[in-house]
């Protein structure tokens, strides 16, 4: 084997038991989703540039540095997408799914993520996200503590013990007066401050709440703070959205400083966290967007969601791989493919009656399959021989002797049915 081509930077290849955890990690996000009358929804990997420079905003670092823009075709330039919020947002306006009589839309999706980001643990350069966007022409707070309390409860159970970040960034007005504020205060020190808070200050200045080195951070933390400039009917708002919290007996902690890395949020932003491993950092954030349709070009309409990033939700529940399931049956087969239509049948009918079955390369050793079945976590092990079939309860170790006669029904007897 010479000249090996490796992976690029900052992805990964999931197989055995990492992608058994992925897919099973996603299906139980959208089965929680499903509980919150939420539907699928699937959008192009990648996009228009000009989507995501409108919509994620061209002071955010995601557009500014992380974006991995393709090489232009024709007239078009094309970025893959950093997140999802933008594409479905423009889907939503390009298909006309605002105009269903069946308001509030509630979309689930899963997918890669692209950002040109420093690898490091739990941050990569492709990564995939789990989310839900539910949209409204007049989306109720009880919507949006919706959000909210799906992320809390798939958080929960999953295992982790989430601990839930939340603030108000407030209406238009209340953040021009924020940021008009904070202009004043950073002003005065900022050349002693980092070269992208410098750059922040002009295009961004919230952000520079979010800014990641140590040396600006005592300055940061004297800042003003966003929930002094809000105006009363944000004020009102935001408390009644806590009360609603706060009737779910959902925990939280309010923290004025969260800003989060992207421009369309208006109203409340959270993010969450594993409370025994804050290390990870956020395993998901989210928040509301009452502009972007209407940044896109589409009519007035507000939004609410968020994304889990699924690699850190799997590093958070690193110990949980025992739970992944393994087959109900591993087959072999004595007779060395004498028997293969036989044997194939039997596979068939037991796989359309839901279990898990697999077979092992019909060459291989009774010892040598059972360790097999062993490792692949099977809970029976079937063989063929010339005096019939043998199935060995991989838990018990007891052996029950089949014969051919009505063989799958006395299989499905002992085995058990679907999912057993
Ligand atoms: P975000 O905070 O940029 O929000 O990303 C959501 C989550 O994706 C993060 O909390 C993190 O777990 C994961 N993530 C982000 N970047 C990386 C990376 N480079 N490697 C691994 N994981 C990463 C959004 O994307 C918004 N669209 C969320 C949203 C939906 N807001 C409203 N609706």
């Amino acid at each position: 084997m010479g000249n090996i081509i490796s992976k690029p930077r900052g992805t990964v290849d999931l197989f055995g038991i990492s992608a058994d955890r992925y897919q099973d990690l996603v299906l139980t996000l959208d089965r929680a989703a499903r509980c919150y009358g939420a539907l699928p929804i699937a959008v192009p990997t990648f996009e228009e540039s000009k989507l995501f420079k409108r919509g994620v905003g061209e002071s955010t670092d995601i557009v500014n540095k992380e974006t991995f823009d393709l090489a232009p075709k024709g007239d078009h330039s094309y970025t893959l997408r950093p997140e999802f919020t933008a594409g479905i947002t423009r889907a939503v306006i390009e298909n006309k799914l605002y105009a269903s009589p069946d308001l509030p839309l509630k979309f689930y999706y899963s997918g890669s993520a692209f950002r040109y980001e420093r690898p490091q643990a739990g941050r990569l350069r492709e990564f995939h996200q789990w989310g839900v966007e539910f949209l409204d022409a007049d989306l109720d707070l009880s919507t949006t503590a919706e959000a909210i309390a799906l992320m809390v409860d798939q958080a929960k159970m999953l295992g982790i013990k989430p601990q839930l970040k939340i603030n108000y960034l407030g209406s238009a007005a209340s953040r021009a007066r924020y940021r008009a504020a904070l202009v004043d205060y950073f002003e005065p020190h900022i050349d002693a401050m980092c070269e992208d808070c410098r750059h922040r200050l002009k295009t961004n200045p919230l952000r520079i709440l979010d800014c990641k080195v140590i040396a600006d951070h005592p300055l940061v933390e004297q800042a003003p703070a966003i929930t002094d400039f809000l105006d009363h009917e944000d004020q009102e708002s935001y408390h009644r959205l806590l009360a609603i919290l706060e009737a779910l007996g959902i925990e939280y902690l309010s923290d004025n400083r969260l800003v989060r890395g992207l421009d369309y949020y208006t109203g409340v932003v959270f993010e969450l966290c594993d409370e025994s491993q804050p290390e990870l950092g956020a395993l998901g954030g989210g928040g509301r967007y009452d502009g972007l349709m209407k940044t896109l070009g589409g009519p007035e309409f507000a939004g609410v969601g968020f994304s889990f990033g699924l690699e850190r939700l799997l590093l958070a529940l690193a110990d949980a791989g025992e739970k992944t399931p393994g087959l109900d049956l591993l087959l072999l087969d004595l007779s060395r493919g004498a028997e293969e239509r036989e044997l194939a049948v039997i596979k068939h009918d037991l796989r359309l009656r839901g279990l898990r079955v697999a077979a092992a390369n019909c060459h291989k050793a009774l010892g040598g399959a059972l360790k097999m079945a062993d490792r692949l976590k099977a809970r029976f092990f079937l063989f063929k021989d010339e005096s019939g079939y043998h199935l060995k309860d991989l838990s018990s170790r007891e052996q029950h002797e089949l014969g051919t006669e009505l063989l799958i029904e006395k299989l499905l007897v002992l085995i058990g049915g679907k999912n057993a």
